[in-house]
């Protein structure tokens, strides 16, 4: 039997942080270590020009997303972990596909639809108003992301669901046109993954600004947990563990007896000053091994990047022969 392909792409354009960890990096990792899976993970820095014109920050972003995969354990003999920049044959797919792509169906495209949205409530004359190309464009780059390896099972976040339908869309019109070549992907979102809330008790998101970062240094680590939002409840008075910011970020690590413990501590009226500093060494604890491989990573960068470009050249043995494939296909090939 041959191994499924899962793929997933990360955006560089943030620090990875716990939220990130609980919901997708921990379930990436873990997955790579099965051996009926062939992971395909990269990161997405031609999708975070879309977002962020600051290229110090993307270039910071990539290596220490880089970096926490690596130092959390990321599988990369079995897993094919590389930057998207550096297999150019998704590019080159990217246009062959865009001319199968219905503008409308890019219309459609619920991040063009908010920004449009956006403009017409601020009043603009002009609604496509500081819109670029690029974002236009997104679901396409990122078909062209799944399509080129034909992956099957892509793990998301349900904001992507739509990206997903639009890839299977643009796969089943290539194929009606110019017969069967690439697979139709499914999205896969983990349901039964903990949400976790962030400092201000809202989901926790690089987009609110109120997360913790993964491996934040011992110091910061302990100003940003005691920086949580709780209620007022006085030490000695019961406390609801179900609505706690604490408590749920706890659990995301913790077995069921620690998690049980902890329960009941919560309902002799724990102290948050008590809490706040319990959860403080629990994680600190917890990631103090990968972090110091994460410090030692970010040390050497040509490590980091020794790993994505080998990553990379696993990825075109794939990619390159297919795409003389999809060219053939579309009758650009060469003559005799
Ligand atoms: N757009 C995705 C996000 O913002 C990242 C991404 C880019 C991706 N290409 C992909 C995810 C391909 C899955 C498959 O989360």
């Amino acid at each position: 039997m041959s191994k499924e392909i899962v793929l997933t792409g990360i955006t560089t354009t943030g620090t990875p942080h716990l939220g990130n960890y609980v919901g997708a990096i921990r379930p990436a990792i873990a997955a790579s270590k099965n051996e009926n899976v062939w992971p395909f993970y990269f990161l997405a820095d031609y999708h975070a020009l879309i977002k962020c014109q600051e290229p110090e920050r993307i270039k910071q972003s990539t290596l220490e997303i880089a970096a926490t995969w690596l130092a959390l354990g990321l599988d990369t003999e079995n897993a094919v972990f590389y930057r998207q920049s550096d297999v150019p044959e998704i590019t080159e797919l990217t246009w062959i596909i865009s001319c199968v792509t219905a503008k409308g169906l890019m219309n459609r495209a619920h991040a063009y639809k908010a920004a449009v949205a956006e403009n017409i409530e601020k009043g603009e004359k002009d609604p496509d108003k500081g819109i670029t190309m690029g974002l236009f464009c997104y679901p396409v780059l990122m078909a062209a992301d799944i399509l080129l390896f034909k992956a099957k099972k892509i793990p998301v976040g349900r904001d992507q669901i739509q990206h997903i339908e639009m890839a299977r869309d643009i796969a089943a019109r290539f194929n009606h046109i110019y017969g069967e070549h690439f697979v139709l992907p499914e999205a896969v979102v983990q349901e039964e993954t903990a949400v976790l809330l962030g400092l201000d008790g809202r989901k926790m998101s690089k987009s609110y600004n109120n997360t913790i970062p993964i491996f934040a240094p011992e110091k910061r680590l302990r100003k940003l947990i005691m920086k949580i939002k709780t209620n007022s409840l006085a030490p000695g008075e019961p406390k609801d563990p179900q609505t706690c910011t604490l408590f749920g970020i706890f659990q995301a690590f913790a077995s069921p007896e620690e998690v049980e413990t902890l329960r009941k501590r919560y309902q002799e009226g724990i102290a948050w000053g008590e809490m706040k500093q319990f959860l403080f060494e629990y994680l600190n604890t917890h990631f103090q091994e990968a972090r110091q491989r994460y410090e030692d990573l970010i040390q050497h960068p040509k490590e980091i990047e020794h790993k994505l470009k080998q990553g990379a050249s696993k990825a075109r043995e794939v990619a390159a022969p297919f795409m003389r494939e999809i060219r053939e296909a579309v009758g650009i090939a060469p003559l005799g």
